[in-house]
């Protein structure tokens, strides 16, 4: 029902608000239309010259109306924004679950500007079209269906002369409405192709004044925010012609009324108080006129943005979570003849990839850039999901295991660092159903050897991090992810190469924690991925990886022996270290 028909959908859905907003305008809109009336009783009043008097009924009924004109109008305003604004609430709540729901794939394909654009300003377009633009209808067509009757019983004649002009519009409105909406539709692609761009300048400043390329992106950003302007300007010109051209039919309308009505003034056959009354319900009516051609413009606007919207909600979810598998304990990871493409275009990036890992065991990924490790941990992680071939956890597709299962069974420490920008505390904290003591906190900071460094901050663990955690080295932001990655304690514990940026020395330290908890009662089951042999020595198992298959399997001795591609490496790694 939301996909197919989203206004219909949001108005049931918030009816309450909808209606009370509803409410509230009738009656504003009523009470307003009286006043014109009560004008004419006064004015006539006065021109008779009968009795000054007359005129303070009439008055004070006018105040009256006022004031509740002024109450009511406070209620649907008030009532007409909750509505609305639950609207954008819940699209955007359902836009950011759909962006949560999806795997990696989906992210590979949709720029990160674009989808900030969509959660942001399509969203809020849209709640323009769903709130103040339906609102606008509503209002016009009360306007109408009590302006029009009124002005009918002050003198039809003078009705359907001043409003002959009036059938001209809905052709006219049926011929903009195409050229409208291809020009928003426009104007939306354009801008999120400029927050697009907005986004990577603002994310790889470092780089761009790194390499001097400060020249090259403005230059790129000025096109593209120039044809965002013109786009803008196009849609702003289409627009444009709506209001008017409502605006020249009313004012048609008053002229002819100066004509006829004046006539039958001077004439006598009608009063000066009905004349500026109806005079006052002919200008009222160019409000309603240019509320359609307004409302209109949003609600195309509205329809463009929704249609950008749904092409995101109606995305198939590649890794629906529907397992119900739920293990207490990791016993087995297996992988059977795994082959994994990014997209069917792409050369398979792991190809035929067979591997056993049992709880408790500590296990090597080791292989040139590009030769698979990082996908091939992705799919444990289902990050990905592969077409062909299976991976069973403790001897179950993953498939059939819940997400949340599978979240607490690893923790991957991902190759590229991101840290959020809160606290150092809160860093270590995440992803913990409890938040840990400080001791324990201090214990695993201590353990990458960056304790001392926190301290030497200015409100240690406290210490606010910038946006991705700027305010600390390349090397303590690794570190930092390495010990939040170890204090989660999972059952399995993936370091995707993680540890080739840090020191000897820490890199040690980190190894030996990782043997404790491998060799304590948990059972923790390891898997290191890293270009470095030295952090893999220990290992029970190590993979060599090459161009997406596993080329090798052993441990460190038997590699020397049976790899000489390993072989090779480990010589020229130990070279490097002694010169
Ligand atoms: N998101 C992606 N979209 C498309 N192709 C990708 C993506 N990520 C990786 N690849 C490709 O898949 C292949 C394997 O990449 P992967 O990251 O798994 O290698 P890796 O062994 O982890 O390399 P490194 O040691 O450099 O981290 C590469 O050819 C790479 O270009
Ligand atoms: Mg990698």
């Amino acid at each position: 029902m939301l996909l197919r028909s989203p206004f219909r959908f949001y108005i049931r859905k918030n009816w309450r608000p909808f209606a009370l907003g509803l409410f509230c305008l009738l009656v504003t809109n009523t009470l307003d239309c009286l006043l014109p009336l009560l004008l004419k009783e006064v004015i006539d009043a006065l021109s008779s010259k009968k009795n000054f008097s007359l005129i303070y009924q009439p008055l004070a009924i006018y105040l009256g109306l006022v004031c509740f004109v002024a109450i009511f109008r406070f209620g649907w305003r008030w009532a007409w924004s909750r509505y609305h604004q639950s609207v954008a609430e819940d699209l955007r709540n359902r836009v950011f679950d759909k962006y949560t729901s999806l795997g990696l794939s989906f992210f590979n394909r949709y720029p990160v500007g674009q989808l900030m654009s969509l959660i942001t300003n399509d969203i809020n377009t849209f709640r323009m079209g769903v709130g103040p633009a339906v609102l606008l209808f509503f209002d016009a067509t009360f306007y109408c269906g009590i302006i029009i009757p009124a002005m009918i019983y002050l003198s039809p004649t003078w009705t359907w002369k001043t409003l002959v002009a009036l059938p001209l519009l809905p052709f006219f409105v049926a011929k903009l409405e195409n050229l409208i909406q291809a020009r928003y539709n426009l104007r939306q692609e354009k801008f999120s192709e400029l927050s697009g761009i907005a986004q990577e300048i603002v994310s790889g400043v470092r780089i761009i004044k790194g390499y001097a390329l400060e020249t090259e992106h403005t230059k790129n950003f000025n096109n593209v925010s120039r044809e965002f302007e013109s786009a803008s300007n196009k849609a702003s010109y289409a627009q444009a012609a709506l209001e008017p051209v409502m605006q020249f039919v009313v004012s048609t309308g008053v002229v002819i009324l100066f004509f006829v009505g004046s006539l039958d003034v001077v004439k006598g056959t009608a009063t000066i108080g009905t004349f500026v009354a109806f005079l006052r319900y002919v200008q009222k009516l160019s409000w309603p006129m240019s509320e359609i051609g307004f409302g209109m413009s949003m609600l195309l606007e509205a329809r463009a943005s929704f249609a950008r919207v749904k092409n995101v909600l109606v995305e198939p979810s590649d890794i629906p979570d529907e397992g119900t598998v739920d293990p207490i304990e990791f016993q087995s990871l297996e992988v059977r003849s795994l082959t994994f493409s990014y997209s069917e275009q792409r050369e398979p990036a792991l190809k035929n990839i067979s591997l056993v890992i049992n709880r408790g065991e500590k296990i090597g990924f080791f292989g040139p850039i590009g030769s698979g490790k990082t996908s091939l941990v992705n799919l444990f992680c289902r990050l990905y999901e592969s077409k062909h071939g299976s991976l069973l956890i403790n001897g179950h597709p993953i498939q059939n295991i819940k997400q949340s299962s599978l979240h607490r069974i690893f923790c991957l420490v991902p190759q590229n660092v991101f840290l959020f920008g809160d606290t150092i505390a809160y860093n270590f904290a995440l992803g913990l159903e409890s938040p840990p003591e400080t001791d324990e906190i201090e214990i695993y900071s201590k353990r990458v050897r960056l304790h001392d460094e926190i301290l030497a901050t200015k409100n240690g663990y406290e210490t606010l991090l910038g946006e991705k955690g700027v305010n600390l080295s390349g090397g303590q932001k690794q570190r930092l992810t390495i010990a939040r990655g170890l204090i989660r304690n999972a059952p399995v514990l993936i370091l995707d190469d993680v540890l080739s940026a840090v020191d000897a020395e820490t890199e040690k330290a980190i190894i030996d924690t990782l043997e404790g908890s491998v060799l304590s009662d948990k059972k923790q089951t390891v898997i290191v991925v890293s270009h470095r042999i030295t952090s893999l020595v220990n290992c029970d198992r190590i993979y060599v990886f090459d161009n997406g298959s596993i080329q090798a399997v052993g441990n460190h001795s038997e590699l020397l022996t049976a790899s000489g591609f390993y072989r090779s490496i480990y010589q020229m790694q130990m070279t490097e270290a002694i010169q």
